[in-house]
């Protein structure tokens, strides 16, 4: 049986990378009507555009991913646009949702957001010790500033706003443009694309040594329908896998899945940036949740689909 708490379910930036991944679980849970949309049916920045939303749709539930995301080069190349544009979403998107009534709100900001300083496991009360590495401070303070919204419209409205952080995300649907892909769709990219030129060998930069927390988008999407059926509350909660896995191991799986048959020559004379970043998912934990596939079950998954997706012409490159 579906879970009937919602009558219609609207969701911003469906088209995106979670996007894909989380319709699927909301559709398999909730019996509801989905209104899925993208800039393409309303542009959010356009003054007027998420009220006008929000009158045409009349959500009682509304999951808002859409954003202005993208890699650490263009982040720090036009801090005020991902300022502008991200602060501007979630300002007004989560302002008419409760203006016209919705029951519940979820939004996700990044674990970039935590402060340059926090020490890991980051847990979730160390958002507010610092300033976000400077690199991405114009994206970061802008999604931080969901948890604030989130507090004040629940303290004075009693609106059921949610803020969830997810981890380093990877998989199927992610961005793989190389200026603006994350680590890992860059890593799938160019060892697949290094297979195909028959090429002997790829440099990787830094010792390897640096540790990550790195977790498939899908078992971040599964999560999503419980925290709308049961997570009334402002606090964040980190979800991620929590498991520490260094540069040199993702870049030994990424060589196994992607069956680049060559060398990986580290070139040690370039930096390795922060030595651990890792996520402290007790309290995703202590909800009965988790994000538990493998690394390279993950990858797998990943990588195989790039390879189709590009073929069909359907990856974002
Ligand atoms: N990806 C990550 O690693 C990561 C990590 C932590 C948190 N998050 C958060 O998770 C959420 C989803 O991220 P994602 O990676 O799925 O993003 P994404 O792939 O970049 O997708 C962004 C979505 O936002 C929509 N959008 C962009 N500009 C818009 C506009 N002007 N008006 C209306 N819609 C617009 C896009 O629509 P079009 O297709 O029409 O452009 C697309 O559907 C975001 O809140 C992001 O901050 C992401």
């Amino acid at each position: 049986m579906k879970d009937k708490r919602f009558k219609r379910i609207l969701v911003t930036g469906a088209t995106g990378f979670l996007g894909h991944h989380i319709l699927p679980r909301l559709r398999e849970t909730f019996e509801a009507e989905f209104v899925c949309v993208s800039s393409k049916d309303y542009d959010l920045l356009k003054p007027g555009t998420p009220e006008k939303m929000i009158r045409d749709v009349q959500p009682d539930c509304v999951v808002h991913l859409a954003a202005k995301s993208g890699g650490i080069v263009d982040n720090r190349n036009r801090p005020a646009q991902y300022y502008y544009d991200n602060i501007v979403f979630c300002t007004h998107v989560m302002h008419e949702a409760w203006r016209g009534g919705a029951k519940k709100f979820l939004a996700l900001m990044g674990g970039c957001s935590y402060p340059g300083t926090a020490t890991s496991p980051i847990d979730e009360d160390q958002m507010w010790n610092g300033l976000p590495q400077v690199d991405s401070l114009g994206y970061s303070i802008a999604k931080k500033m969901l948890l604030i919204q989130s507090w004040a419209y629940r303290k004075q409205y009693g609106f059921n706003a949610v803020t969830l952080i997810p981890g380093n995300l990877y998989g199927e649907w992610d961005n793989f443009n190389l200026e603006q892909a994350h680590v890992i769709p860059a890593m799938i990219r160019k060892y697949i694309e290094a297979k195909e030129a028959g090429r002997k060998e790829m440099t990787a930069f830094g010792t390897g040594r640096p540790t990550r927390d790195f977790v498939y988008a899908g078992d971040v999407a599964a999560t999503i329908p419980w925290f709308l059926a049961n997570y009334d509350s402002s606090d964040p909660v980190n979800i991620s896998a929590g498991r520490r896995i260094s540069i040199r191991e993702l870049a030994d799986t990424v060589k196994k899945v992607t069956g680049f048959p060559g060398e990986i020559v580290w070139d040690t004379t370039k930096p390795d940036g922060q030595i651990d970043k890792i996520f402290d998912v007790r309290r995703l934990h202590s909800l009965g949740l988790s994000c538990d596939t493998t690394l390279e079950a993950g990858l797998k998954r990943t990588a195989e689909w790039f390879v189709a997706a590009r073929a069909r012409g359907e990856a974002r490159l």
